[in-house]
């Protein structure tokens, strides 16, 4: 045996009778293949610590009560629902789909927040308080993006396959607030709070309301023009137009009648 290969021992059958041998294996191909995958789940790793340090970056950045790195790392739920669907996100993408999921719902349990691990997320995403936010399967969310407490990404029911919203980058959806089905939210949007949207809103707006609707466009007030309830009544319309023809009617008979007067 030289110092590249190492020895296993080997069962056969010959002839019915079963052979043991020691056989040589070469070590460098062992070893070659157990750095290449340590390599793997060293990048790996190294890949969900840049996310968790952006999401707490986020959170530094865009929640004033946040006062130190160690304080969001350690005390806020939003950050741990994050770090654990970034190892479920990965386990799943690997084929480990009850693994990821146990882990999901473990996270669920002790933050308050759904994400399943087959949604789609950004960097840099706050979840502020975060307790009864649900993410679900097949939402995806750009980079930047805050969701405050009591946030649905969800589907109605009715569709199959994607069923969740896509979130574009730096949108804002406030506390309640539910958005379903698949369609898109535009980049810089912002949902208010307890609105339930239903379609696809453009970047740039707010959007407020049940069903919700736009009342912003590029920071600029969209007005409404459909009054609800000043409506026209439509007979009292017909009645009006029926007026002014018989008054035309009125005017020409008495100017035929002049005529016919003058005439004599
Ligand atoms: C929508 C929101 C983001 C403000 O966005 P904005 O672009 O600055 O909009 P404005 O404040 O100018 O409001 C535009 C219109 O929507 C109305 N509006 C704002 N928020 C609303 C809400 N949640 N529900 C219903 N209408 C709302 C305003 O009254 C205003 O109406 P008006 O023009 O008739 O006066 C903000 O009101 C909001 O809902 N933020 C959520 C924050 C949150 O969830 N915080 C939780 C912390 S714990």
């Amino acid at each position: 045996m030289n110092q590249t290969t190492s020895k296993k021992i080997q069962y056969d059958w010959v002839d019915g009778v079963r052979t043991v041998r020691t056989v040589e294996v070469p070590k460098k191909k062992k070893t070659d293949e157990l750095k290449k995958q340590l390599k793997q789940i060293k990048t790996v790793w190294a890949e969900i610590a840049d996310e968790i340090k952006a999401d707490v970056k986020a959170t530094r950045q865009r929640d004033p009560a946040a006062k130190s790195d160690a304080e969001v790392l350690l005390l806020y739920s939003g950050v741990h629902a994050l770090a654990a669907y970034r190892v479920a996100h990965r386990m799943h993408q690997n084929g480990h789909a009850f693994a990821a999921r146990a882990l999901s719902q473990t996270a669920r349990f002790i933050t308050g927040i759904e994400i399943h691990p087959a949604a789609k997320i950004g960097r840099g995403l706050l979840i502020d308080h975060g307790m009864g936010v649900v993410i679900g399967e097949t939402a995806e969310i750009g980079d930047n993006c805050t969701l405050y407490q009591g946030v649905t990404l969800g589907g109605t029911g009715k569709d199959v396959g994607k069923r969740h919203p896509t979130l574009g980058n730096n949108v804002m959806v406030g506390a309640g607030a539910k958005v379903l089905g698949p369609f898109t939210i535009g980049d810089n949007t912002k949902i208010a709070a307890n609105a339930v949207v239903l379609v696809e809103i453009p970047e740039n707006c707010t959007a407020v309301g049940i069903p919700a609707k736009v009342v912003k466009r590029e920071g600029i007030r969209v007005d409404d023009d459909l009054d609800q309830i000043h409506v026209p009544d439509p007979v009292a319309q017909q009645i009006r137009r029926l007026e002014e023809k018989l008054a035309s009617l009125e005017a020409e008979l008495a100017d035929v009648k002049k005529n016919k007067e003058k005439k004599k």
